[in-house]
């Protein structure tokens, strides 16, 4: 269908029985009376209305009736007069359900719609805010009539702005564009406003509309009031029956998204953060029992000793006795025995010497002075050194008794070790190397490549132009400034440069012909032709960062 026969909704009102002089003219009181009233002249098969200058009249046509209540049924009443017949309420009807073609997804967005039109044809108040501009004879030999040509229909602008608010994102799912992409004409949705919206309807240029209507927002004159319609939000459903328009169709209909939750704040315990409060318990802790295991624990052992009777003096010497490593086997050389790290530097002199020295060593110190006690902490310490120097004195003799035989056996050792070497594999693909098996996005991946082609890679190239000047376009919508890449010359080298690029590697077995990602290849293809590469070419216009448009260059 041609998209001219959408606008049709926009014309109105036709007759048959052109009434003619013999109407009532108005009483002249401030209740509004009828500009027109029946059809009465056409021209390319559009219909104008007559021109009446009186009273509405009852309407008595069931049918009439029935698409009076259909459209406007709030202008049904038991002795309902109107300035429109019915034959205009036919074409109304037929108009409005072209109109409704596009726009009944939103039912509060069509019924905003008709409001006005069912006022501007239909209301007994009609000269209140239609000011008739303009008329031309009927040619009626016969009747002085005449037909409208324009004019002027006052309107609010919460009226406009409401109903377009309530239908600028309303969808034709059957063309995937928005009404408004094909109610508003040039302007499109992208463009439009409700101004734009209802001037483009009103047009007489704008096939289907009838006659000139020029929607005027105020009279300066103050004849007339402009009708104002009540509105329905397309969030809202007309009543319990009709919903409201669905979230594709209508913004404020979507559910508003959960808010976001506050970014869990800092971890406080009694305000302070807590992990200092953690640590400092732990520090404190740690440190307790630390000084209880130096502390306590000796004189707990000490009271034990007291308690099965022997005496403090004799306590402390033995417990400086085992500081020193020396009680626990008094018979040995002391060479073997030096627990103490206040020796360690005498460990390698002569067992003799050491003898000696650890002899003085501990004779000098009376059992008094051993005040000091040793806690069970320095005698696993003690205990440990000594166990390590005993083992390692060991291993030391062994391996210099036999060197030939740990060298070998060494050897052998990491010669068999070293075959491992064989199964070492190296992971170079970034897939293997950062997504697991059996993440969703490898499974998903897999199961991808495994029904369709498998993914290419894109290779891309970034360009930016320095120091053109700006473009400016005019356009129907004012002068739009372009960014420099949008300049001519510019675009004609970038596609030389791209030109060449596709040249690379030309005549060999990885010409880009033959590596390019070509869909409409079909298999088994000869003659291969690097226009049948798909090669994308995006224009983003302040899209690289000052740094790249710096270094980038094109020559
Ligand atoms: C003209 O108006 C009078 C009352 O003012 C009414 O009685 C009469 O029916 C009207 N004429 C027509 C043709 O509607
Ligand atoms: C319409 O009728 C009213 C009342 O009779 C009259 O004042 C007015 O001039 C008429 N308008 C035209 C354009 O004839
Ligand atoms: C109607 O919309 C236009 C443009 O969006 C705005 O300038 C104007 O203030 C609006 N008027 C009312 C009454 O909302
Ligand atoms: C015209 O009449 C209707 C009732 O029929 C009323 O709601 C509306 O406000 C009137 N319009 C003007 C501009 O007086
Ligand atoms: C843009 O075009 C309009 C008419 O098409 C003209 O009046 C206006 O001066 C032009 N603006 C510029 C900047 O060229
Ligand atoms: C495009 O760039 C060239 C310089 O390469 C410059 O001479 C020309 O004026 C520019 N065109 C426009 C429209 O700015």
């Amino acid at each position: 269908m041609s998209r001219l026969h959408y606008y049709g909704f926009v014309l109105f009102c036709c007759f048959s029985q052109a009434l003619s002089a013999l109407s009532n003219k108005s009483d002249g009181s401030d209740d509004g009376h009828c500009i027109w009233y029946g059809q009465c002249h056409s021209q390319n098969s559009l219909i104008q209305n007559c021109y009446y200058n009186g009273t509405a009249k009852p309407l008595k046509d069931p049918e009439g009736l029935k698409l009076l209540a259909k459209w406007c049924p709030h202008m049904v009443s038991p002795e309902v007069s109107t300035c429109c017949d019915a034959s205009q309420l036919k074409l109304m009807d037929s108009n409005i359900i072209i109109a409704a073609n596009f726009l009944q997804r939103c039912p509060s967005c069509i019924n905003n719609l008709i409001k006005h039109i069912c006022e501007m044809s239909c209301a007994t108040n009609q000269s209140k805010f239609i000011d008739v501009v303009s008329t031309k004879p009927d040619g009626n030999i016969n009747s002085n009539g005449a037909y409208i040509t324009e004019i002027d229909y006052y309107v609010t602008p919460e009226y406009m702005n409401g109903t377009y608010d309530s239908c600028k994102q309303v969808s034709v799912p059957s063309t995937g564009q928005l009404a408004l992409d094909i109610m508003c004409g040039t302007w499109t949705s992208t463009r439009c406003t409700a101004r734009r919206w209802f001037d483009y309807m009103g047009n007489k240029d704008t096939p289907f509309v009838p006659f000139q209507i020029n929607y005027k927002n105020t009279d300066p004159t103050n004849r007339y009031i402009p009708a104002n319609p009540p509105v329905t939000p397309c969030s809202r459903g007309l009543d319990e029956n009709t919903p409201a328009c669905s979230c594709v169709d209508c913004e404020s209909s979507c559910p508003a998204p959960q808010p976001v939750p506050p970014p869990p704040g800092p971890f406080k315990i009694m305000g302070c953060d807590g992990y200092a409060v953690i640590m400092l318990c732990v520090f404190l802790i740690g440190s307790g029992l630390f000084l209880f295991a130096v502390f306590v624990v000796p004189h707990a052992s000490a009271m034990a000793d007291l308690m099965r009777g022997r005496g403090t003096d004799e306590v402390r010497a033995a417990v400086g006795r085992r500081l020193a490593g020396v009680d626990r086997s008094p018979h040995n050389t002391l060479g073997d025995n030096e627990d103490s790290p206040l020796q360690q530097s005498k460990r390698s002199s002569v067992t003799s010497d050491s003898e000696h020295e650890m002899d003085t060593h501990t004779i000098s110190k009376m059992p008094g002075d051993f005040d000091i006690s040793s806690s069970f902490i320095e005698k696993l310490g003690a205990n440990t050194d000594s166990f390590l120097q005993s083992f390692f004195e060991k291993w030391g003799t062994f391996c210099a008794m036999k060197p030939w035989l740990v060298l070998f056996v060494g050897g052998c050792v990491v010669v068999a070790l070293g075959h491992g070497i064989k199964y070492l594999k190296v992971t170079t693909d970034p897939v293997e190397l950062w997504a697991s098996p059996n993440s969703r996005s490898r499974i998903e991946r897999d199961y991808y490549d495994s029904h369709f082609e498998p993914f290419y890679r894109n290779e891309q190239i970034i360009i930016t132009s320095i120091g053109l000047p700006t473009i400016t376009h005019n356009t129907s919508n004012g002068v739009i400034e372009f960014g420099p890449v949008f300049n001519a010359s510019f675009l004609l080298a970038v596609l030389e440069l791209q030109e060449a690029i596709k040249n690379i590697g030309a005549g060999t077995d990885h010409s880009f012909e033959k590596i390019c990602f070509a869909p409409l290849r079909t298999n088994g293809q000869i003659d291969l032709s690097t226009d049948e590469c798909a090669v994308r070419i995006i224009v983003l216009r302040r899209y690289v960062s000052p740094r790249l448009e710096r270094t980038g260059k094109l020559t």
